[in-house]
């Protein structure tokens, strides 16, 4: 997959393909990650992208030119042939609620287009034109697009097929059976006063997967009964 960023503040993807599972899906070749400053596709000497909006009031609008001109370049650089799997993505607080099935279904392009809104927000022109896809990741407001593609990024390389090692854990993992993760415990037995659960010392995987499963529901209908009633 080729990942593309579109930003004003490239500097904050610099260390992504750093760390952990990243940084193999990175250095293996099944990622690619290119981060464009929106300022080398600007107009005029000043390297503007902004301008104030129609109808007055407080901050600056993203202008639409050099997204374009930004889009185009990346557009005809990846040269990928089927244009459905291609997707231009838009990070805003009014796009559609992220979710674990989002991700999965991002995670099968082979090229998506990141673009990090800043400011009040980008004309409206360019996004109906141009963006697939505008997407949110959660009630509230962040100052930019850039940590929202950041966690885009993270959640849909970890499901590319061969870059988390076992595919197992990904199923057996927390909102992909639509429940939370029952509670994980290690070395050693007895820790300041509290013992790990017997049944996890048991090794009755019979028992033990009841006693997960078990700790799932009641997490989850404690913690997100909205998911628990979405499942049952
Ligand atoms: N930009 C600012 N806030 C955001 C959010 N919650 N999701 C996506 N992009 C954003």
């Amino acid at each position: 997959m080729i990942i593309d960023i579109i930003t004003i503040f490239p500097g904050m993807f610099e260390n992504i393909s750093e760390y952990g599972v990243i940084r193999e899906a990175f250095s293996n070749g099944n990622c690619i990650l290119n981060v464009y400053n929106l300022r080398d596709f600007s107009i005029g000497k000043h390297r503007k992208v902004d301008d104030r909006p129609y109808g007055g009031g407080p901050g600056m609008v993203m202008m639409p030119e050099p997204l374009d001109r930004a889009l185009d370049h990346i557009k005809k650089k990846n040269a990928i042939k089927a244009s459905d799997l291609q997707k231009t993505i838009m990070l805003t607080p009014k796009g559609k609620k992220l979710c674990q099935p989002c991700l999965k279904n991002l995670s099968g392009y082979e090229n998506l287009i990141l673009i990090c809104g800043r400011y009040e927000g980008i004309d409206e022109r360019f996004i109906e034109l141009s963006v697939d896809m505008e997407i949110s990741i959660g009630d509230y407001v962040l100052t930019g697009g850039e940590i929202p593609a950041l966690v885009l990024i993270d959640g849909i390389v970890r499901l590319i097929p061969g870059v988390v090692g076992s595919e197992k854990s990904l199923i057996l993992e927390s909102f992909e059976e639509g429940l939370l993760d029952w509670p994980q415990y290690t070395r050693p037995p007895s820790y300041r006063g509290l013992e790990v659960p017997p049944v996890l010392l048991g090794g009755n995987h019979q028992q033990i997967d009841k006693w997960r499963k078990k700790k799932s529901v009641d997490i989850t209908k404690k913690r997100r009964p909205d998911l628990f009633d979405k499942k049952t």
